[in-house]
């Protein structure tokens, strides 16, 4: 035997599953199953003025031809990229992403998918605190729900990414959530796999498969993951959950706002790109993030200290909470808020009082239990089963 055929085995023996069958020829045993006509991605809707009262205002910075104040219903879809250069999503370019998004062999031993972590019954999370990678290594962070990711300016909990497109090669690389650090051998495998090359005709124009291009259509297949249907989204709520909203504008939503009930992070929001004082040309860019004091001396230091505001969205459904998945339940979380805040040098000015003690946020019973309706009723089924964001692999 030749001696790089004995190191191929004891690396095989050393990384036992990253051997099978399916990493050598590069070919998972089933074929992804698509409809005949691509479904519907470009035509996203958006839920634009879903808060009467309160306007849509954090909106992409790169949407400079669009209105959204007169287009509640935004038809072909643009994903961000900075630097204005503008992407348009395609139904054939987000068919393809959906493939990718859900094909283990992306990763590095063929265990792990986007959809791992990011489940769609789960609003695209996964339900753990932390998430296994590859190698069953912890990520640092909780999984984030993925939706209308196309409303946030900054993306990842410390607003790392700025655009879904940058984000998308990120985890395929991340040495913890799929590890393939080499986007050249990520190529061949992906070249390797027979039914990608019609996929990537569809979609390019031609078969030519490169790391750009898988990120491309992953972006535009993310980008599309919207949610407009939920029963607060088509003015159902009766009057318990009317009163919740109340309660949630009145204590909640002048961080989780607008029409995502996330940060408010487009140019001149109150947590995005702000100029200090107007006759100074000095300007601060909260990237959407805040400190909510959920430890004294923070253990993560995300951005400066901060965290992003999420979105509230499909909220019962993506439990554990907060960037570490400390808290089980929303009542952990309300918990945390009308008793729970700690003195965080960075804390939220909101949560001070004048003399610089902790201001808790007020709950009764009564508004503790309204404004729990009124979170679940933004949960969107719609989202949550629509066959377009399902898994198109049948049970390997
Ligand atoms: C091992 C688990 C894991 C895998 C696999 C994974 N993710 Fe994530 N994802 C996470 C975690 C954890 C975060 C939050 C990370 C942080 O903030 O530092 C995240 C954040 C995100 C976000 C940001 C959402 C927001 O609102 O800011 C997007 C989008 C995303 N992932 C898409 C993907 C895509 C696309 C893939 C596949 C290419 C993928 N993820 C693979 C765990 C995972
Ligand atoms: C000062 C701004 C601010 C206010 C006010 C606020 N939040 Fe938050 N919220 C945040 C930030 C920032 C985070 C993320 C914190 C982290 O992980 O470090 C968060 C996280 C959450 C989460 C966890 C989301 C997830 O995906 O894990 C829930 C649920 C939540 N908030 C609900 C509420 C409710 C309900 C209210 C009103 C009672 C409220 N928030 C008031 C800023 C705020």
């Amino acid at each position: 035997m030749e001696m790089r055929h004995l190191l191929y085995l004891a690396t095989c023996l050393f990384l036992l599953n990253s051997c099978t069958k399916e990493n050598i020829d590069g070919t998972p045993s089933l074929n992804p199953e698509l409809p005949e006509v691509a479904y519907d991605y470009k035509n996203i809707t958006l839920p634009f003025n879903a808060v009467p009262g309160l306007v849509q205002i954090n909106t992409r910075i790169d949407f400079i031809n669009i209105d959204p104040f007169s287009n509640p219903i935004f038809t072909g879809g643009f994903i961000n990229n900075p630097g204005g250069i503008k992407q348009e999503i395609t139904d054939e370019g987000a068919t393809l992403g959906r493939v990718l998004f859900y094909d283990k062999s992306l990763s590095q031993n063929n265990t792990i998918s986007c959809a791992s972590c990011h489940q769609q019954k789960l609003a695209f999370t996964d339900g753990k605190a932390f998430s296994e990678g590859f190698q069953g290594e912890l990520t640092e962070r909780n999984s984030m729900s993925i939706i209308n990711p196309i409303l946030q300016n900054n993306l990842f909990w410390d607003s790392r990414s700025v655009s879904i497109l940058d984000l998308s090669l990120k985890p395929i690389q991340n040495h913890i959530e799929m590890g393939m650090e080499r986007l050249d051998i990520l190529e061949e495998k992906v070249r390797n796999i027979d039914y990608y090359g019609p996929l990537f005709e569809k979609a390019f124009g031609d078969r030519h498969i490169t790391s750009d291009r898988i990120a491309v259509a992953i972006s535009q297949f993310v980008s599309s993951i919207t949610s407009s249907n939920s029963k607060f989204d088509k003015g159902q709520l009766n009057t318990f959950e009317l009163h919740g909203k109340q309660v949630f504008l009145e204590k909640c939503g002048s961080c989780h706002s607008g029409s995502n009930f996330a940060a408010d992070d487009g140019p001149g929001g109150a947590y995005g790109m702000n100029f200090i004082d107007l006759s100074s040309t000095s300007i601060v860019n909260l990237r959407g993030t805040t400190n909510i004091g959920l430890d004294v001396v923070s253990a993560d230091n995300g951005f400066d200290g901060k965290f992003r505001i999420p979105t509230l969205r499909n909220i019962m459904l993506t439990a554990p909470y907060m960037h570490d998945g400390r808290f089980k339940t929303i009542d952990e979380v309300l918990d945390h808020y009308s008793s729970g805040i700690k003195p965080n040098a960075n804390l939220d000015v909101k949560f001070k009082t004048p003399d610089g003690k902790v201001k808790f946020i007020s709950l009764s019973d009564a508004e503790r239990l309204a404004l729990k309706a009124f979170l679940a009723a933004l949960t969107d089924e719609t989202m949550l089963t629509d066959p377009k964001y399902s898994d198109p692999f049948r049970r390997r």
